[in-house]
């Protein structure tokens, strides 16, 4: 005869009980291969310079480059995406498209870093090297695109067509230079189609275009801004979308993937998630998330005050936008996370 009453029959709780049941049972695992290592490249740097809302985080030089790529084969890390910061910025960004421009060269380097033969297995080919499509890096306003002259208003708009043209000569060059992946970040509308167009053109059939979708007017990328030494003033809300819609997000990606992109983006992730779930949903191709500077801030900022477990916080995230949907997340905690899991 049972002594113990038996309140309910149900037990969520038997699945729990050591951390070997719990292994067995997790639903969702982070893996290296689905990480992907966001790296800032700055021209004219004699050493890496430190981006102070982001600790932990460098601005690279061409020289150091090579080694940050290489730590990212020997972790086993998915990709790696490039953003470059020019010594000279001018309204239509030209150093974006120039052969010898700070990106344009540090995709070249990345690429034969991430082949190095001495690093690379069956298990860890090295990561693909993907690079950021946009002009706000390059353009001396700041913004992901060219300007129209100002209007009866007086004001002055980002023109969407006249970007378009500047983000293909941009993708052709970074395809050139040995791209993998463009990554067009900027939310022109048609961009990944015109992208598409011009690298088939081109003959750069096998270059991928990684879209980034449904990207949100955020405040979390502020770090970011202090990352690329950004000119901005005011904000992108014309362009990028408003963080009221998710209907809108789900439009946007219908789109991109319509326009023959090959990898869809939310961002930034953690504020994102429900368009995550509702993306991953209806897309039939690997669906991205961007964990942004600002959610990388936020936890190291508590960490370092002692407010926070760095490496419990650090994990959950991540485990929550993989939990969301996403096949493939970047963040700057890629190494960090690769280490911890291995
Ligand atoms: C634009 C771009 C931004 C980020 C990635 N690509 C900044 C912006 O849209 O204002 C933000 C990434 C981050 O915050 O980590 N090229």
């Amino acid at each position: 005869m049972s002594s113990a009453p038996r309140y309910t029959p149900y037990r969520p709780r038997r699945l729990r009980t050591t951390a070997r049941m719990r292994r067995l049972v997790a639903e969702t695992r982070l893996h290296p291969a689905d990480l992907v290592l966001p790296l800032f490249v700055k021209e004219g740097l004699d050493e890496p310079h430190p981006i102070s809302s982001m600790p932990g985080v460098v601005q690279h030089t061409l020289d150091t480059l090579p080694d940050a790529v290489r730590a990212a084969a020997v972790a086993g890390i998915g990709g790696v995406m490039l953003f470059g910061i020019p010594t000279e910025r001018d309204a239509t960004g030209s150093q974006a498209d120039a052969e010898d421009g700070i990106l344009n060269r540090a995709i070249t380097i990345a690429r034969d870093a991430a082949r190095s033969p001495d690093l690379r297995s069956d298990e860890r080919p090295g990561p693909v090297v993907m690079a950021d499509t946009c002009l706000d890096e390059f353009t001396d306003h700041g913004h992901c695109g060219v300007l129209t002259p100002p209007g009866p208003d007086g004001l002055t708009r980002v023109d969407n067509d006249a970007t378009l043209e500047r983000y293909t000569a941009m993708a052709l060059t970074q395809a050139d230079a040995g791209a993998e992946v463009v990554a067009p970040s900027g939310m022109m509308d048609g961009q990944v189609a015109a992208i598409r167009d011009a690298l088939d053109d081109a003959g750069h059939h096998d270059v991928s275009i990684l879209a980034y979708s449904a990207k949100y007017a955020s405040a979390f990328y502020g770090p970011f801004r202090e990352a690329v030494d950004s000119t901005l003033s005011g904000d992108r809300r014309t362009y990028q979308m408003d963080a009221a819609n998710a209907r809108e997000g789900l439009r946007e990606a219908d789109l991109d993937l319509a326009e023959g992109a090959d990898m869809v983006m939310v961002k930034p992730a953690g504020s994102s998630l429900d368009v995550l779930a509702a993306v991953a949903e209806r897309s039939d191709v690997p669906v991205a998330a961007y964990q942004v500077s600002g959610e990388y801030a936020m936890i190291e900022a508590a960490a370092a005050q002692g407010w926070i477990d760095r490496r419990g916080a650090v994990l959950e995230s991540v485990l929550g936008i993989k939990r969301a949907g996403a096949d493939i997340i970047l963040t700057y905690w890629a190494l960090d996370i690769a280490e911890w899991i291995s």
